[in-house]
């Protein structure tokens, strides 16, 4: 059967959770406009002005995601490299604006630096939500990473939390920490007529009680959340992947169940994940590629609307197409993309496939109706995908290794 490629402007996929959107789109653009005041958390990762290109490694066929080669290492941002720091000032000025202009009243929103620019941002942060709105900055310290003789190692990355307005929603019972705060030998031991353990300080008159099984509450010094080791099942090989605990502490005490969550420079995803996973909406948005199709990946499961350009470039599929009783059949052999990138191999079979989806093409819209994507766990695609009889054109998106994203609709179905 001859499959044809096509263009629509919009995919979207059945799965679970409430649903969120992504968009390989730049964060200013003005399509997320059309989301001002609606969003409840604002988490936002920018580039951090290191002046260096920041990669991506993508893992290869089978054996790449089984061992861990081959791989191909793509530049997936670059940092500013060669900017001039007013440059840089001025576009997170503007990504502040925008974070303040999609929150609704009781939102809240999180912006992620470390000390290269997070003064500067603070008082950027302070003209835009106000100086009363300041909430946090918090430090998430860690231990990866290198050792300075020179000063004081960095091991820090700081976090400014403000709220959109004074009636903000946060709820830190949320979020307990699974660590007990030593609470320290200086207050007194006592247990009380029902026999529960509690410390207790006096300060400034007034009586402070600790009962030894109550929960702990995180303060503004998170040192319970580590980053990624190198063999993180999390691992995407998107360079500045966060992890998704620190996005889900985030999100688990600024949002209620349905609230939507926006992470405008999602890179691989991950505050969109924490969304998801909590049965939170999400709206991500991020203007590389291959953000777009790693984030694409990790929420394959979850019930997502894609906003992105299909790609232009010249490739074959090598595809089937069987009926069941009251199912589509959909096999996918061979994709071949004609010139692979400079410097990258030649991939026959399903090798330089990342991730597949079927589905029927209906009024301009990709529904999905099933995927199969490499992970670590599973790194082999299913040859065949069934997908419901229904109304429509049966077609099939492959996104490829080099990040193409091309879509292929079955001829006389
Ligand atoms: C530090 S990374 C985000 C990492 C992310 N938090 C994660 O866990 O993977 C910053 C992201 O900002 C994106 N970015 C930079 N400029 C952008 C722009 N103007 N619009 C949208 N995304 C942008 C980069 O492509 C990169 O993925």
């Amino acid at each position: 059967m001859v499959w044809q490629r096509v263009e629509v402007p919009l995919e979207r996929a059945e799965g679970q959770g409430p649903g969120g959107i992504l968009m390989n789109k730049d964060a200013l653009a003005p399509e997320l406009m059309a989301f001002a005041g609606q969003v409840q958390c604002v988490y936002m990762d920018p580039p951090f002005f290191t002046g260096g290109r920041m990669t991506f490694r993508m893992r290869v066929g089978e054996d790449g995601w089984r061992d861990g080669t081959p791989s191909i290492d793509f530049v997936a941002y670059d940092d500013f490299s060669g900017v001039h720091r007013d440059e840089y000032l001025a576009f997170l000025r503007e990504l502040i604006e925008r974070a303040h202009v999609l929150l609704g009243p009781t939102g809240s929103f999180f912006l992620h630096l470390d000390d290269r620019m997070a003064a500067h941002a603070r008082l950027i942060c302070d003209e835009v939500f106000g100086i009363s709105q300041f909430r946090n900055s918090i430090i998430w310290s860690y231990q990866t990473g290198g050792r300075s003789k020179r000063y004081f190692s960095r091991k820090h990355d700081t976090i400014l939390f403000y709220a959109r307005s004074r009636d903000h929603f946060f709820d830190i019972t949320q979020v307990p920490t699974k660590l007990k705060r030593d609470r320290g030998n200086h207050l007194k031991r006592e247990v009380d007529e029902k026999g529960r353990a509690f410390r207790s300080i006096v300060s400034n008159g007034k009586r402070y009680i600790y009962y030894d099984d109550e929960p702990d509450y995180p303060d503004d010094v998170w040192t319970d959340v580590s980053q990624m080791q190198q063999k993180d099942p999390q691992r995407t090989g998107y360079a500045t992947q966060k992890p998704q605990a620190l996005t889900d502490r985030i999100i688990l005490c600024s949002t209620r169940p349905n609230d939507l969550v926006a992470d405008i420079l999602c890179g691989s995803g991950t505050a969109l994940v924490s969304a998801a996973v909590n049965g939170r909406r999400f709206l991500g948005a991020d203007d590389s590629p291959h953000a777009f199709s790693v984030s694409r990946k990790r929420l394959a499961e979850f019930a997502v609307e894609s906003h992105a350009p299909l790609s232009r470039v010249q490739a074959m599929v090598d595809a089937s197409l069987l009926p069941g009783i009251g199912y589509y059949s959909v096999g996918l052999n061979a994709y071949t993309l004609a010139e692979p990138p400079e410097g990258t191999p030649e991939l026959s079979g399903l090798d330089a496939v990342d991730q597949w989806y079927a589905g029927l093409i209906q009024e301009h819209v990709f529904t999905v109706y099933a995927s199969s994507v490499r992970k670590k766990g599973t790194p082999a695609l299913a040859p065949r995908l069934e997908i419901p009889m229904l109304r429509g054109t049966v077609a099939l998106m492959v996104i490829d290794v080099y990040g193409n994203r091309t879509l292929w609709a079955g001829a006389g179905v």
